[in-house]
């Protein structure tokens, strides 16, 4: 039996992963500062698991560890264009957050349990933007954002805590995640959102850039595959296999929203612009892949409850 804190359990992607170890019997202690992204509703569903328990606290403020295997870091901010507005809360939770969980491990006393492995989630983000091909693991870092740059703060603190006090980590880097329960901010659910209001869909850079998208619950498999795997001290990309451009992706949800796709541009403004907008994203997950994980999710497939499920379900 495995016993795991989970950072961030009330996110988006925080969840997937902590329903995924409650049901494998994890011993789950979440973790979460219940930010604005965070729902409060989840507490509830994971408190019907008896291996569940929950501090709320910020990661950066944690003073205690418990005996663990792991420290799956998802608590973040996660939004660009709120960092691009304000980047304080991006270098506390991302950066400062990153450095507290790592000195916890460092001065976890070894004299009964060894220390935990930090898991930390980070993003394709941090390697920037590139035209064609794919980024591997050993790429240099080139973020192009507030966020993607504290991303990139808090890989590159554990690369240094890991040579020089001998901490134990793995890095996930992710692709854009799609799925129930993202905060209405993100393109999928702020669209649906726009769309119940009878608002427009803002495009950024003509819907040009690309993304390539991956479903939460196969990002939460790819924690465990690896977990599984028993590997440590290593990084890994892991992609969706699916890229489009992100005006594709909105034809896609108006489609079915609508249940038609014809006169899709007249719910769309093409102007909406950000700076620093990366114009691809793309990772090669060769190396996940090797420990046996795929993507089981198909974006195509998937949407259509996607769109259902924002639909009715209204967030602030
Ligand atoms: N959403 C994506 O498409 C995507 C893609 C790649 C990587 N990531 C990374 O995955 C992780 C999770 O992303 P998400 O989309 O689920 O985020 P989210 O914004 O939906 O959820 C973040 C959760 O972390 C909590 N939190 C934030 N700061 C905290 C802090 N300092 N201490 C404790 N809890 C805190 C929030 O309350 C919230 O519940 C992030 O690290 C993000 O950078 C996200």
């Amino acid at each position: 039996m495995k016993i795991v804190y989970i950072t961030g359990c009330l996110g988006f992607m925080g969840s997937h992963a902590t329903r995924r170890a409650l049901q494998r019997g994890y011993m789950v202690r979440g973790i979460d500062k219940i930010t604005y992204a965070a729902n409060i509703e989840l507490l509830e569903e994971f408190q019907t698991y008896s291996n569940f328990t929950f501090e709320r606290t910020d990661i950066k403020d944690l003073k205690r560890l418990y005996d663990c295997d792991y420290i799956i870091n998802f608590a973040a901010e996660s939004h660009v264009g709120n960092s691009i507005v304000n980047s304080d809360e991006f270098i506390e939770s991302n950066v400062l957050g990153v450095k507290n969980l790592l000195d916890l491990i460092r001065y976890k006393p070894t004299n009964c349990n060894e220390r935990p492995i930090l898991f930390h989630i980070s993003t394709d983000e941090v390697y920037g933007d590139i035209s064609h091909g794919a980024h591997v693991e050993t790429d240099i870092l080139k973020p192009s954002n507030p966020y993607s740059a504290a991303k990139a703060a808090g890989d590159m603190l554990i690369n240094a805590w890991a040579r020089t006090y001998d901490i134990k980590y793995i890095i996930l880097r992710p692709t854009n995640n799609y799925g129930p329960g993202q905060y209405p901010e993100k393109l999928i659910p702020l669209s649906v959102k726009n769309l119940n209001r009878g608002k427009k869909i803002r495009l950024h850079n003509q819907g040009h850039p690309t993304r390539n998208w991956l479903h939460a619950d196969d990002t939460a498999a790819a924690v465990l595959a690896i977990i599984d795997s028993g590997n440590i001290n290593e990084i890994y990309n892991v992609a969706g296999s699916f890229e489009q451009t992100n005006a594709e992706t909105v034809r896609k949800i108006i489609k079915a929203y609508f249940g038609t796709d014809k006169n899709w541009k007249q719910y769309v403004e093409f102007n909406a612009f950000r700076e620093g907008q990366d114009v691809r994203y793309a990772l090669n997950d060769r190396k996940l892949k090797n420990l046996g994980w795929q993507p089981q999710k198909n974006f195509d497939e998937e949407i259509q409850e996607i769109v259902n499920y924002y639909k009715n379900k209204f967030t602030w």
